[in-house]
């Protein structure tokens, strides 16, 4: 899978994608990222990316220009675009699975104080990371990255994530390791009994049960 990503700040991926498991997935070619400052598509003088909005009103706004020609520069019938904006779609495991399965993304860090309207026309979506405002997309583009790496095929052993939270709409059971008993806290007496069946019970009641607890929101 190939990533790229549009931002006005590039050294703020420095780090994140050179450490763990996007590293190794980096490392494998099973994934490729790439970091586009879209200020270097101006067509200003002064490499202007952002503007006054019309009508009035505080701040500064996108323009569409720069990010439409780094767009143009590198997509092609592969790619899927996606705007990061508090107004997208609530970003859900579900979507990651989805886009795990893409060949190309392209991913627009959105900008605080707002972009022109035109930008959402060249994208295919639209996600919110959740009903907060971050000071732009940087953050929420580097969650989609990291969510995403984990589910491609290879990356991480498939049985780490056949029964993780939000499989079949169930957060994750309880899980322990050594020591068996640990400041007073016993490891559940069936974990350790060898009966399969009987851990495999145990696992879904706890996992309906922290789901009906901490989550019934899911089970709807
Ligand atoms: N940009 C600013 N806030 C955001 C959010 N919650 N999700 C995605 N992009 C954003």
């Amino acid at each position: 899978m190939k990533i790229d990503i549009l931002t006005i700040f590039p050294n703020m991926f420095n780090d994140i994608f050179s450490e763990s498991i996007i590293k190794r997935a980096v490392d494998s070619g099973k994934l490729e990222i790439n970091i586009h400052d879209f200020r270097e598509f101006s067509n200003d003088p002064h490499n202007k990316v952002d503007d006054t909005p019309y009508g009035g009103g505080g701040g500064m706004v996108l323009m569409p220009q720069p990010i439409f020609d780094c767009v143009d520069s590198i997509k092609t019938s592969d790619s899927k675009v996606i705007l990061l904006t508090p107004d997208g779609v609530s970003y859900k495991q579900k979507i990651a699975y989805d886009l795990s399965k893409e060949k190309h993304l392209i991913l627009i860090c959105g900008h605080y104080e707002g972009f022109d309207e035109r930008i959402r026309s060249i994208c295919d979506m639209e996600i919110s990371i959740g009903d907060y405002i971050l000071t732009g997309g940087e953050i929420a583009s580097m969650v989609i990255v990291d969510s995403i790496t984990r589910l491609i095929p290879g990356v991480i052993e498939e049985s780490s994530h056949i029964n993780e939270s939000f499989n079949n709409n169930l957060l994750d059971y309880p899980t322990y390791t050594k020591p068996r008993s640990f400041r007073g806290m016993e490891v559940p007496e069936v974990l350790v009994s060898g009966d399969h069946k009987k851990i495999e019970e145990y696992r879904k009641e706890e996992s309906l049960k922290r789901t009906k607890d901490r989550r019934p929101d899911l089970l709807d």
